[in-house]
């Protein structure tokens, strides 16, 4: 034992005196039972549990005690400590409960909140209008067919039986792409029609072909109630052996029953469109007043303008100088194809009156129609 142990005085070692032993651990147990939450606990651990807290210190006194003091205070120290720890456990289970609880609280979901305030976007009339239009087809068995809105003048015009002097081509009707030099000869136009996919499909396709194209087109027209410069079109094509124009009213009054309800009547009114012949405008009897309208004295019908007929679009069968563009043999096969009018159908369907209220996009117009997506 060294000098300075023997020359120390164990009652002056007073952290190990039982009153302040005491005084410690009752410290510590106030400071534990006072931390609000288990941040404050952690500080609280090290500053009465840790190495360098007054107990830790206290405890490595023990050594200077002579022998037989140390039994004793090692006790007292062991006791306060084990006290302290336990108060800790404790502590910390409660404040772990109490941080769960406020937690499920405070995060709570209220499912019974709305959830919906900022409208979500629907499609547009027209789109699902169109979907719904080549839907009755695909139902048929057709396939749906695309084609470029930048379309080439050799499919929208030339393979299409247009002589180059056509009235369409000119730059009254069609939005040609300027070429390199500036001019209309760029040869590339916006296509102003959907027909020229009834080309593309001939060639991309094996035969029979039956499909249906939906898509945009494109006219320099200015807009008003009934024109807009970009509007849309459903083209039907069908080629096949041994088909007639019978099966092209067949298709057209099954449409119409799909589209409308059963047992309205169609008719056929001769036309011209180079890429079709016999060709047609086909009209569909009135699906609101059935025809009634035209009677002196009937209410007017809103729908057909008291006319009793609704113009759907045009058709016929294809011209075989069509199929020779596509390479097909007129001798042995024969069509017919049809266009009808997206916008057209809209505004007699559901009483839109004005053509610009579809692409205005004041969902004023659109709410209506249903949030359909
Ligand atoms: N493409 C023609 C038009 O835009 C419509 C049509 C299509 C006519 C197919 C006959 C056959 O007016």
């Amino acid at each position: 034992m060294s000098a300075s142990k023997q020359s120390y005085d164990p009652v002056e070692v007073t952290p190990l005196h039982p009153e302040e032993v005491a005084r410690m651990r009752d410290e510590a147990l106030g400071a534990i039972a006072k931390a609000a939450d288990l941040d404050e606990l952690k500080h609280v651990r090290i500053a009465h549990a840790g190495d360098r807290s007054p107990l830790a210190l206290a405890n490595r006194e023990i050594g200077a005690l002579p022998p037989a003091a140390r039994a004793d205070a090692g006790k007292r120290v062991g006791a306060a400590r084990a006290a302290i720890a336990e108060a800790l456990r404790a502590r910390e289970t409660e404040l772990e409960e109490e941080r769960d609880r406020r937690a499920l609280a405070e995060e709570a979901v209220d499912v019974t909140l709305p959830w919906d305030r900022a409208p979500r976007g629907a499609r547009h009339p027209l789109t699902t209008l169109q979907e719904r239009m080549a839907d009755v087809f695909v139902a048929m068995g057709f396939e749906i067919a695309e084609g470029p809105e930048v379309e080439a003048e050799w499919f929208n015009f030339d393979a299409l039986n247009f002589e180059p002097d056509h009235p369409a081509r000119t730059m009254q009707d069609t939005l040609f792409v300027a070429g390199a030099s500036g001019g209309e000869d760029s040869g590339v136009l916006l296509r102003t029609h959907t027909s020229p996919v009834q080309v593309r499909a001939l060639l991309a396709r094996p035969l029979p072909v039956y499909v249906v194209c939906p898509g945009k087109v494109f006219r320099s027209d200015e807009p008003d109630a009934t024109h807009s410069p970009v509007f849309h079109q459903l083209e039907g094509l069908v080629v096949d052996e041994g088909i007639t124009m019978a099966h092209l009213r067949g298709a057209i009054d099954a449409f119409i029953a799909g589209m409308f309800g059963e047992g309205l009547a169609t008719r056929f009114r001769p036309s011209y469109f180079p890429f079709t012949e016999p060709s047609a405008e086909v009209d569909m009897q009135c699906f609101a007043c059935r025809g009634a309208s035209v009677e002196p004295g009937a209410p007017p019908c809103r729908a057909c303008k008291s006319e009793g007929w609704i113009e759907l679009g045009g058709c016929g069968v294809v011209n075989p100088w069509v199929l020779v563009s596509a390479g097909i043999d007129p001798e042995r096969y024969s069509g017919w194809a049809f266009g009808l009018g997206v916008e057209r159908t809209l505004m007699f369907r559901h009483g839109a009156e004005d053509m610009r209220d579809m692409f205005e996009g004041d969902i004023r117009f659109t709410l209506p129609f249903g949030m359909e997506v």
